[in-house]
């Protein structure tokens, strides 16, 4: 069985920055709420011609070139998102004709919203096995949102947690590889926004599941592959909370050096966080050839994924 392997990464950050200063003049609210409750100093907005698409475009052309790979090698791309700006064509089509990827692929968008990274990554290993004998054994995953674009900028409860990003990552479906996922889904706790109407949602409950949720699916990828949390080298949690992560840090007596965090400079970016983060840690330097990497996701539907994976040669 194949297993994915992480080979590169790419990332794209809008240009406008909207601190938590900014946001105090918009709602009742102050940096020093924000920061207390969720650990998020900023954000950034799409800007005027940006969207989730073009977003999505930059990140997975910088993970593209860093791969060294061509864009007729790649077998299926895969955009999370739940903010793109089409019902048709998806996001990933979009970034299949700008990145000139073959026409005999699948090419789709998935929404699990904030776990929607680690779903597309499990449908994208998917779509390779079906295809053993196409000798394009490479799938770009990307995640991208523009949730500023369904923000609304008058309630507090939401308006300051979100933020616009995209993260790509190029994986190798590699015969052997250490892998395991962990999906699931509880459509009967959704709670969140109306048709067509901004995100809404209940913060505490979605807190309560999320410190549930995280802990259990990361023991299931790690007992899946049989390995403890000491050998693996980077928890990559889904962004939402920094309270969230240090919940589970606890609960899970683990060493909070692994968890990485970066929710103080982009806020929640759902479907994007991981893979943002992803890119982070390899532009850093801190994704190595070998590491064992836990990512893990969970939020609106109410969904969540945990998926295990190292890396492959040089990451970047
Ligand atoms: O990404 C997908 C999934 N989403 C999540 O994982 C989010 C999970 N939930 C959370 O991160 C937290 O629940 C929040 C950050 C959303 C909220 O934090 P909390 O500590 O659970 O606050 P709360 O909702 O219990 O609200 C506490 C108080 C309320 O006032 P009262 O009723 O106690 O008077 C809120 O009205 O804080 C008030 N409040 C605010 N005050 C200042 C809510 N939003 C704000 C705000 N500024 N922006």
């Amino acid at each position: 069985m194949e297993g994915l392997q992480l080979i590169a990464t790419g990332g794209a950050l809008p240009g406008r920055v909207v601190t938590n200063e900014d946001l105090s003049q918009l709602v009742d609210t102050s940096d020093e709420w924000i920061t207390t409750r969720t650990g998020i100093r900023q954000r950034h907005f799409c800007a005027e011609g940006e969207t989730a698409a073009t977003l999505a475009v930059s990140a997975a052309r910088q993970a593209l070139e860093r791969s060294g790979l061509q864009p007729e090698q790649i077998g299926c791309c895969v955009c999370a998102t739940l903010s793109g700006a089409y019902a048709t064509p998806s996001t990933a089509c979009l970034v299949q004709k700008e990145l000139g990827l073959a026409q005999d692929i699948p090419v789709l968008d998935v929404n699990a919203a904030c776990s929607g990274f680690i779903y597309g990554a499990a449908v994208a290993r998917g779509l390779l096995a079906t295809r053993p004998q196409d000798d394009r054994r490479y799938a770009l995953v990307i995640g991208c949102e523009q949730l500023s674009r369904l923000m609304d900028m008058t309630d507090r409860n939401t308006c300051v947690l979100f933020g616009d990003g995209a993260g790509a990552v190029l994986f190798e479906a590699v015969e052997g590889a250490e892998f395991a996922v962990d999906l699931g889904a509880r459509g009967d706790m959704a709670i969140e926004t109306p048709p067509c109407g901004p995100i809404r949602m209940d913060g505490r409950a979605v807190f309560r599941f999320a410190v549930d949720a995280l802990p259990r699916t990361l023991h299931a990828v790690l007992d899946a592959t049989h390995h403890t949390l000491d050998e693996v080298d980077w928890v990559v949690c889904h962004q939402a909370n920094s309270r969230i992560i240090d919940h589970c840090v606890k609960k899970l007596e683990a060493d909070s050096a692994k968890f990485y965090k970066n929710m103080d400079r982009h806020g929640n970016t759902s479907a994007a966080s991981i893979p943002v983060a992803l890119n982070e840690l390899a532009e850093t330097g801190r994704l190595q050839p070998g590491m064992r990497l836990a990512c893990i996701g969970f939020g609106g539907g109410l969904t969540w994924g945990g998926m295990l994976i190292t890396v492959k040669g040089s990451a970047v």
